[in-house]
């Protein structure tokens, strides 16, 4: 295989590989070369792969174990041959969704983080695409916490919130889930807010998603403010790299270490995209509670 190549795409994070044929067995040299990769970008795009489902999951595997998706709103898995595989789309057949998300925004979020062991990536794959719309948002959660005052790195270091299970980043209630109406109550794995990469050992500030967040022993109104203040930060458009789709573009990413979120898109429009994930670890705290 030849030596891939590696093109930054913003400032921040993302970058595109090239040199690389994803139907293609990998050999190990370039699979720890797209390792180094993917460990200083955070974010990784292969352009032109017209994958196969059973493609996809060969290399998805590569990274490691699958991890299977979140329970969708609708009790079972989009694609029976392929139940690994989580299908993002907003078209429906027969008046029903043959995907999660639908058409409009999916707000800021990091996958699957109301559980005790969050998947540790996730690769998108796009099938079909809008003409316009549906672009997606990476940002980069090292340098949001990196930039933060030291009063606020102090501040949050050793304080954990709770990540809630009950909507999808489209709002949507996932199957059993039922009202929050109070977030401290929410349910969903308690992580900290700062944790540290287990690969990398750097820090990361670690928000989930904002609705229904609390931080734990705070009142509700002062984890309100202190959340509001963490998510404006974390979203700053410097900190992000945004994704304009072409058809068959692959992109990769950290689960632990980024936030993604999509932008809505012509209803009227067909998008479909096949998404795997990687298994993680349990999340550590970066700093010790004082
Ligand atoms: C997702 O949040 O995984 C979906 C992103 C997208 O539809 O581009």
């Amino acid at each position: 295989m030849p030596r891939i190549s590696v093109t930054k795409l913003a400032p921040a994070l993302g970058a595109e590989v090239s040199g690389i044929d994803l139907h293609l067995p990998i050999d190990e040299e370039t699979l720890s070369a797209l390792k180094d990769a993917w460990a200083s970008h955070l974010v990784l795009r292969f352009r032109g792969q017209a994958l196969t489902d059973p493609q996809l999951l060969a290399f998805s595997r590569l990274l490691g174990p699958l991890d299977p998706p979140g329970p969708n709103p609708y009790g079972k898995p989009f694609l029976e041959d392929f139940p690994e595989i989580n299908v993002i789309s907003n078209v429906k057949v027969g008046g029903a969704p043959i995907g999660n998300l639908g058409d409009g925004e999916a707000v800021w979020h990091c996958d699957m983080t109301y559980v005790e062991a969050p998947p540790r990536a996730a690769l998108l794959h796009a099938l079909e695409i809008p003409s316009s719309g549906g672009d997606t948002f990476w940002s980069n959660m090292y340098t949001a916490f990196e930039t933060l005052p030291d009063a606020m790195k102090k501040r949050i270091a050793g304080l954990r919130a709770i990540h809630d299970a009950t909507y999808n980043s489209a709002g949507v209630m996932r199957k059993g889930m039922s009202e929050v109406t109070d977030p401290r109550k929410a349910p969903g794995a308690q992580h900290p807010l700062v944790i540290k990469h287990p690969d990398t050992g750097r820090a990361a500030l670690y928000l989930g998603r904002r609705r229904n967040s609390y931080v734990l022993g705070l009142e509700l109104e002062e984890s309100e403010a202190l959340l509001d203040e963490l998510w404006a930060h974390a979203s700053r458009p410097e900190f992000t790299f945004r994704q304009v789709w072409q058809q068959h573009d692959l992109i990769l990413w950290d689960n632990r270490c980024t936030l993604h979120r999509r932008d809505a898109f012509d209803p009227a429009a067909r998008r479909v995209m096949h998404r795997t994930q990687i298994k993680g670890t349990p999340v550590a705290p970066a700093f010790e509670a004082a």
